[in-house]
């Protein structure tokens, strides 16, 4: 609420800005036609009361939830954008089998081939590929020149080194802390409490899949560790 001393002339202007829209800014302008007034015009006394932005002018409730509307879908597209590609960070690599399975993947990142790899790899051979959840998993080469139905996982069970092929010896052996395990992986010597982890290898469309073996541990007859 605001009280002024104007003129008729600055009344009338008064009244059709209430008529219309009258605001602060609008008040603050008539202030200095009172510097103006005459004696006689002194005391005449108008109530001003700014008033707020006509209804007609404000938007209504419809308005506004469509406009929120299109913020929302504005932000939710890049948002999403940048939100996919951080979830799918977190799923595995290389997940190709409808099985479930992992195709088996070489030191460069190529599928394993199983024709192609036995051109290359002898009777005897276990050479490292990258296996399920991305483990370094041995690939075995049988003395008939096949592929065997399982793959060996080379993460030591004691610490968790890698552990490599020693082909003069036909035994893993853990360059850690000298644990060994022999040509199929188990644990033959410690500190490693338990055998190498198994995983099928199984052939789909040419190419080498590892499978989770969830069976009993054909080198044990015990129950999986690991599944
Ligand atoms: S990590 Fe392999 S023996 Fe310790």
């Amino acid at each position: 609420m605001a009280a002024s001393t104007l003129s008729p002339s600055t009344t009338s202007q008064l009244c059709s800005s209430k008529n219309g829209m009258f605001s602060s800014s609008q008040a603050s302008m008539l202030k200095p036609a009172r510097t103006q007034l005459g004696r006689k015009e002194k005391g005449m006394k108008i109530a001003c009361q700014a008033t707020s932005i006509p209804a007609d002018r404000v938007p209504d409730m419809g308005k506004r939830e469509l406009l929120n509307l299109i913020l929302l879908g504005a932000l939710s597209l890049p948002t999403a954008g940048m939100l996919v590609p951080y979830a799918t960070f977190f799923v595995p690599p290389g997940s190709g089998a409808g099985s479930g399975g992992t195709v088996a993947k070489d030191a460069i990142g190529n599928d394993v081939v199983a024709s192609e790899w036995l051109k290359t790899h002898g009777p005897g051979d276990r050479t490292l590929t990258q296996g399920l959840k991305g483990d370094p998993t041995y690939l075995v080469v049988e003395n008939d020149r096949t592929l065997a139905t399982y793959g060996i996982n080379a993460v030591c069970t004691h610490l968790g080194c890698v552990v490599p092929w020693n082909t003069a010896e036909k035994k893993f052996i853990c360059p850690c802390h000298g644990s060994q395990y022999n040509n199929q992986g188990m644990v033959v010597r410690g500190p490693a409490p338990l055998s190498l982890a198994l995983a099928h290898a199984d052939i789909d469309d040419g190419k080498v899949v590892f499978v989770p073996w969830v069976e009993t541990d054909f080198r044990t007859g015990e129950a999986p560790w690991w599944a």
